[in-house]
């Protein structure tokens, strides 16, 4: 029997332990997948103890993903660009991180909405974390245009800045949070990601839209990588315009999914899992 896990701090809402159990059980494969709480002091001595024979590897998550990069070995190729880890395997006491956040957004995108991510115009809504995964996959994929749009501004001029150093051909840039100039380019895009917490569940935002109705028209496919819950207010404005939707819950599982297959060389059980994760969240 090895062991996978999750570390992050703290951890009561992940759906890590639920869809990565449904794809071992799945196989009936000698693993089990455990929640490891760390706190940030804790972290170096979790990425060592990762290294015994007993660990097959581990999910990343929220405050660790950067600050994992130095304990590791090596890094794969779209984690060093996205400067974030959020899955690691352990070979013969060697870790290598990988970022499966990036892979899962574009396997949602491509697989499951049919979305052509090459010369698409897209507006990304928040500059964090996770938008930084997304402008790399907008980047690598071929996107014609991103403007990445910030409450705080800066945020989203340091995201365009760095994504520009990738010299792909995606003309980025950078918008402050108004909607007066948000609206052109709202009427003209393929694709608009909210990559912000607003509508979360247990948040200050529970049940808010980023957008006003009215912003989101009918010809952009939507994506709101808000997961909980799964039908969003920004998803039920973009319906009610006419236009494709997809919830966040799709991104959760291929990330989960991409974990899985970097750990077990096996294909995953996607259905399985998105129905474990939908049970979970109640949807
Ligand atoms: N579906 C999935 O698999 C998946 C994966 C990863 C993340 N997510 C979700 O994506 C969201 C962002 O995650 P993250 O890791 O990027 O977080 P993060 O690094 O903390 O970034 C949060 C972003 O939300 C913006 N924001 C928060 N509250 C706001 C408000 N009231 N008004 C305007 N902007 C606001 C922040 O703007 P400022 O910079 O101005 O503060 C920032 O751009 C979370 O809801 C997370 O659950 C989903």
């Amino acid at each position: 029997m090895q062991l996978l896990g999750i570390v992050g701090y703290p951890l009561q809402h992940t759906l890590s332990p639920v869809i990565q159990q449904a794809a071992i059980d799945f196989y009936g494969l000698p693993l089990r997948y455990e929640v490891w709480e760390t706190p940030p002091e804790g972290l170096a001595a979790a990425v060592e103890r990762l290294r015994g024979p007993e660990y097959l590897g581990m999910n990343v998550t929220v405050p660790h993903k950067e600050a994992i990069i130095p304990l590791l070995d090596r890094l794969e190729r779209r984690a060093r660009r996205i400067g974030a880890v959020n899955t690691v395997l352990n070979q013969r006491g060697r870790l290598t991180g990988y970022n499966t956040d990036a892979e899962g957004f574009q396997r949602a995108l491509e697989d499951e909405a049919g979305f052509t991510i090459a010369g698409c115009r897209a507006v990304v809504l928040g500059a964090g974390g996770v938008a930084r995964a997304v402008g790399v996959v907008l980047a690598e994929a071929g996107a014609a245009e991103a403007t990445i749009v910030n409450r705080h501004p800066e945020r989203a001029q340091a995201l365009v800045r760095a994504l520009r150093r990738r010299r792909s051909n995606t003309q980025f840039q950078a918008l402050p949070w108004d909607e007066a100039q948000m609206q052109p380019l709202l009427a003209r895009c393929d694709l608009l990601v909210n990559c912000t917490s607003i509508g979360m569940k247990h948040t200050a935002t529970e049940g808010k839209s980023p957008l006003s109705a009215g912003l989101v028209l009918a010809q952009a496919l939507v994506f709101d990588l808000v997961y909980n819950p799964g039908q969003t207010a920004l998803l039920r404005l973009a319906k009610e315009a006419g236009a494709r939707t997809l919830g966040g819950i799709s991104m959760l599982v291929y990330q989960g999914v991409a974990a899985f297959e970097i750990w077990t060389q096996r294909q995953a059980p996607v259905g399985l899992m998105r129905e474990r994760a939908c049970e979970a969240l109640g949807i």
